[in-house]
């Protein structure tokens, strides 16, 4: 557990960025601070790493105040990522994620079997490993940013804002894979972003900031949409309310009709989006505003069904009637 106990900081000259923080940020899971330009997001965040020290009050990981801590040691336990990933442009994109085991003192070797692993792992094909930053997309670059974080196998990852420099539909990509990936490791996270729809789709815990450091609100998802502690958390996290409900609805009790039923005539297969039983009701919502309906893929990896616009605005509407 990452505790922020009355914490605050005031930069020299400067007003108050964080204003008497108390907070606890639960072990394994993801917390994401969310708020307004300025209002001390990524100074919060570099205080647990101590990049920035706090002008007073403490944070402590596991009951540990991180102050009485020997620098390097804490780092090595906290992957660090950035909006432009920050990699090595001079070294290829095997060597910029091998850098940090070989530092931890294992062998080139070694290194570089780990880095290819963690390069599956975010999703890039071997064919990337022996490129440089700059022959990759944004998108690439983000993920590589990733394995190079998760190199080291550290319990804690902060991220600040990792996924805002892409496209709509690649953020999307990153979205997922990073829900998959913190499925399987379970690290502590502490994510910065300013987008509430991305805070309330990865955050297990969102803490809403405003202006001027002060703490809004902190509750799971669910509860800041339910019971918005006042009128600027309402504002913040209402818009397009009752779309963002479905992102907790699951797809699988979607009606689905067979790939060749008359209602699904007209729909070119190929060019709808594809789901699992696993994905969201907001996505197929989505992807059926879109594209006129949405293809269920089945466990065997083949298109099981189609779920058409009209059977997903029924199914919609029955929802409504239901809550
Ligand atoms: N080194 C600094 N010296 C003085 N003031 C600073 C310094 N760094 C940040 N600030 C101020 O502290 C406040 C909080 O900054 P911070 O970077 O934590 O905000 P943020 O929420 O991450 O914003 P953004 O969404 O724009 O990244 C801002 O008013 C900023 O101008
Ligand atoms: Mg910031």
């Amino acid at each position: 557990m990452i505790t922020f106990d009355d914490v605050v900081k005031v930069y020299p000259g400067g007003s108050t960025a964080v204003d008497h923080l108390s907070l606890e940020l639960p072990t394994g899971k993801t917390t994401v601070f969310v708020g307004p330009s300025g209002c001390g997001k990524t100074t919060s965040l570099r205080m647990i790493n101590r990049m920035i020290s706090p002008t007073s009050g403490r944070i402590l990981i596991d009951g540990q105040d991180v102050s009485g801590q020997d620098e390097a040691l804490l780092r090595r336990g906290i992957g660090y990522v950035i909006q432009h990933a920050g990699l090595f442009p001079h070294r290829t994109v095997l060597d910029n994620v091998a850098t940090v085991p070989m530092l931890l003192g294992k062998s080139r070797r070694q290194a570089r079997t780990a880095a290819l692993g963690l390069l599956e792992r975010v999703g890039l094909a071997p064919e990337f490993a022996t490129r440089y930053p700059a022959q990759l997309s944004g998108g690439q670059q983000q993920r590589v940013g990733v394995a190079r974080a998760l190199a080291a196998d550290p319990p804690v990852m902060l991220m600040d804002e990792p996924f805002s420099a892409v496209d709509p539909v690649v953020r999307e990509g990153l979205h997922r894979e990073f829900l998959r990936l913190q499925k399987d490791l379970g690290k502590t996270i502490v994510m910065v972003t300013h987008d509430i729809d991305e805070a309330i789709k990865l955050g297990d815990v969102v803490v809403i900031l405003r202006q001027g450091g002060h703490l809004a609100q902190v509750g799971t998802p669910q509860e800041l949409l339910d019971n918005p502690a006042d009128e600027f958390v309402a504002e913040f996290v209402g818009r397009d309310r009752g779309l963002r409900s479905l992102s907790f609805d699951s797809a699988a009790d979607l009606p689905v009709r067979p790939l060749t039923d008359p209602a699904a005539a007209g729909l070119v297969i190929d060019e709808l989006g594809t789901f699992t039983v696993d994905d969201s009701l907001r996505l197929v919502t989505d992807l059926a505003i879109t594209g006129g309906g949405a293809v269920r893929i089945g466990p065997d990896g083949t298109a099981d069904g189609i779920v058409t616009h009209h059977d997903l605005v029924d199914h919609l509407a029955e929802r409504r009637g239901r809550k």
